[in-house]
């Protein structure tokens, strides 16, 4: 049995919800998932279920385009801050980016509950974006394999003995489908599937979402397949058919070579698939793109991937703006807008206290005028976490602005404001105690989230346009250093079919015990979970859900980004563009903040552990979404905070 471990690996499941968004307004409003919905925001579309796909909606077209393809289709705003909200709101009427700003916070929520299952299922989990995350089962099939083995009746299994895998129930596989065949690495994917189908089954039980999932033995793979066959089903990738599936995969498929950086791989080698990358021998593919990046796509082509999944480090600070069309002229309208940022950072720092127990120090107010280059920047501190009241922030950037100083104090119009708080600190036993006092009276409608990701995303990323697709990343990031962050994966010599330990590999436990026969080993131990709720709607995602692309209908808009690379970063009209903005300039503020210069940062590049927002930050509490860009939640203690003050009125404060 010990030697038959050591021919296992590891195996990773990513889960991806289906038309996340959707299912978050389906269940809120209790419609059912077979009328064709869409979420959208402004005039666009964020996020199309799959009833309304087969109706031909799809996420880049615009309100009425959508209404025209499916007169009966549900449309439903995202929620959003409008004057003298404390909290978002699912406003319906009169709904404008000149008065209001979106907040993603329901789905951020959903989110975490997500998660939580996910965590509770599988301590080694990742959480990619807002709607996915890798798990890593290979203990938790490891273990399983051994109690079976262990309880099975016969002991005389030698270490030379393949066992037998049975795949009925197991998903779909890639590739041939077959319903038997043998080895360790089979026998492990089989439990994870199993493993898989029971959070998915939790998930759909708990909170009424369905998801995909994929597993494989890395993570590369298991993203590549979760978005195979959506929505509610999951694929399985056996080993035997990496190379096939590898050899015909468009190179853009592929986790960080969806934008810039695949298309110079493919206009460098004139290739498109990752087969075509074959030829190529690890030394040349270093010569052209570094060394760490060469040995990556040598590796990564042939579906080899040693990333380990790794909890994400707590965000070190958080980043609320707004970019201001028209422009502002006074005080009334800066306090305006200093209000909803004051609210929305309110919500997130509460509940990032109650997870994290920590509040920060300073407050960063940046202001940007039309002409100018760069934002202007103040500083001052955050009242401690005992007198902080939703108008803290508003009040303390109004001081700031008032006081004078660098020059920006009396000068008008301002493009664009944001307001990032940071320099976070523990805080003492006694403020916890606060903290729980808040979380005992007023239950949560967050079930057992205690250890979830924290709210708090990634300062650049907050800001991010949540409308759109993430644009590739900066034309000036060179592909060759692009990986240096990453563990540096081994060469290979080898094909597809084994792949190096690496640091993290979990190794199986070793056990003294012989095993048995494993003759039929699932048909008696392992059912196929029927708990899945079946699949509503046609089988086939649009698209895998790894790396996606430009939106490709907005191509020739006119509203196009001018930090992102030419072309790459098109959006319907200017308001969107703006929000867009409102992102690079949060990433640059908060890359000055870190010393790293900033005027352009690149947007996150994917939902991988390389994405920028990552850069952000530091320590080991489980945190929130890689991709980063979402908005505030509410706690108990949040809510009850706000009940006692009064709302916010716009420009009352000048
Ligand atoms: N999303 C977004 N901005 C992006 C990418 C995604 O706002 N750059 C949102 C989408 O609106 C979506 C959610 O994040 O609801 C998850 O995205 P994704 O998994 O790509 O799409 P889904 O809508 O969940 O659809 P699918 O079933 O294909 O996964
Ligand atoms: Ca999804
Ligand atoms: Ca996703």
């Amino acid at each position: 049995m010990d030697e038959a471990l050591k021919r296992t690996d590891r195996v990773i499941v990513h889960v991806d919800l289906d038309a996340f968004y959707c299912q978050v307004e389906h269940v809120r409003l209790g419609i059912p998932t077979d009328v064709p919905l869409c979420v959208q925001q402004w005039q666009g579309l964020i996020a199309v279920n799959y009833a309304a796909r087969a109706a031909g909606i799809k996420r880049h077209c615009n309100v009425t385009e959508a209404r025209k393809l499916c007169p009966e289709a549900r449309f439903v705003h995202v929620a959003t801050f409008a004057d003298g909200d404390t909290t978002p709101q699912y406003h319906s009427e009169g709904i404008s980016y000149q008065t209001h700003k979106v907040s993603l916070d329901p789905y951020r929520k959903a989110s975490m509950k997500i998660m939580a299952i996910f965590e509770r299922s599988c301590p080694k989990y990742q959480r990619a974006s807002i709607d996915e995350a890798y798990l890593d089962l290979t203990d938790e099939v490891n273990m399983r394999i051994k109690t079976r083995l262990a309880s099975s009746s016969s002991t005389d299994m030698d270490d030379d003995a393949e066992p037998d895998v049975n795949w009925d129930g197991a998903g779909i596989l890639v590739g041939d489908q077959v319903s038997h065949s043998t080895g360790w690495r089979d026998l492990q994917l089989r439990v994870a599937a199993e493993i898989s189908q029971e959070i998915r089954a939790t998930v759909y039980k708990e909170l009424q979402y369905t998801c995909s999932a994929g597993i494989a033995h890395n993570k590369t793979l298991a993203k590549l397949c979760s978005g195979l066959n959506k929505p509610n089903k999951q694929t399985v990738l056996r080993q035997a058919a990496v190379s096939p599936f590898m050899e015909k995969l468009p190179l853009g498929e592929i986790r960080n070579l969806g934008g810039k950086r695949g298309t110079e791989v493919e206009e460098a080698l004139g290739v498109t698939t990752a087969g075509e990358l074959w030829k190529y021998s690890v030394e040349t593919l270093q010569a052209k793109f570094g060394a760490s990046t060469g040995s990556w796509l040598y590796d990564i082509c042939r579906g080899i991937c040693h990333e380990p999944v790794t909890e994400t480090a707590i965000a070190k600070s958080m980043m609320a703006a707004k970019t201001l069309r028209p422009h502002i002229k006074t005080v009334a309208e800066l306090s305006h807008w200093l209000e909803i940022l004051s609210n929305e950072l309110y919500n997130r720092l509460i509940d990032d206290n109650a997870l994290n127990n920590r509040w920060p120090r300073v407050i960063t107010f940046h202001v940007k005028h039309p002409l100018d280059a760069s934002s202007h920047s103040r500083r001052t501190d955050l009242p401690p976490f005992h007198d902080f009241v939703a108008t803290s922030i508003r009040d303390r950037c109004l001081a700031l602005w008032t006081s004078g100083g660098d020059g920006s104090a009396s000068r008008w119009p301002i493009e664009r404001i944001a307001v990032g708080v940071g320099g976070f600190e523990k805080l003492d036993a006694g403020v916890v105690s606060v903290k729980n006092f808040f979380k005992k009276v007023e239950p949560t409608d967050e079930p057992g989230v205690v250890k979830t990701p924290t709210p708090t995303p990634a300062p650049g990323a907050e800001s991010s346009p949540p409308s759109r697709r993430k644009p590739p990343a900066k034309a000036t990031n060179s592909l060759q250093n692009f990986f240096n962050a990453a563990p540096a994966p081994a060469p290979s010599n080898t094909g597809a079919t084994t792949t190096n330990p690496s640091p993290q590999k979990h190794r199986p436990p070793s056990s003294s015990s012989s095993g048995g026969p494993l003759d039929a080993f699932f048909q008696t131990t392992t059912t196929t979970t029927s708990a899945t709720p079946s699949s509503p709607t046609p089988q086939k995602s649009e698209q895998p859900a790894s790396a996606p692309g430009p939106n490709p209908a907005s191509s020739d808009s006119p509203f196009q980004c001018a930090t992102c690379p030419p072309g790459s970063a098109a959006f319907t009209d200017a308001r969107e563009l703006a929000e867009h903005n409102d992102w690079h300039m949060a990433m640059a503020l908060h890359n000055e903040e870190r010393g790293g210069g900033g005027a352009a940062a690149a947007p996150p590049s994917s939902s991988s552990s390389l994405s920028s927002s990552t850069a952000a930050r530091g320590g080991k509490t489980k945190t929130g979404p890689a991709r980063g860009k979402r908005k505030r939640a509410t706690t108990a203690g949040d809510a009850r905070s706000r009940k006692a003050q009064p709302p916010l009125a716009f420009g009352r404060r000048e």
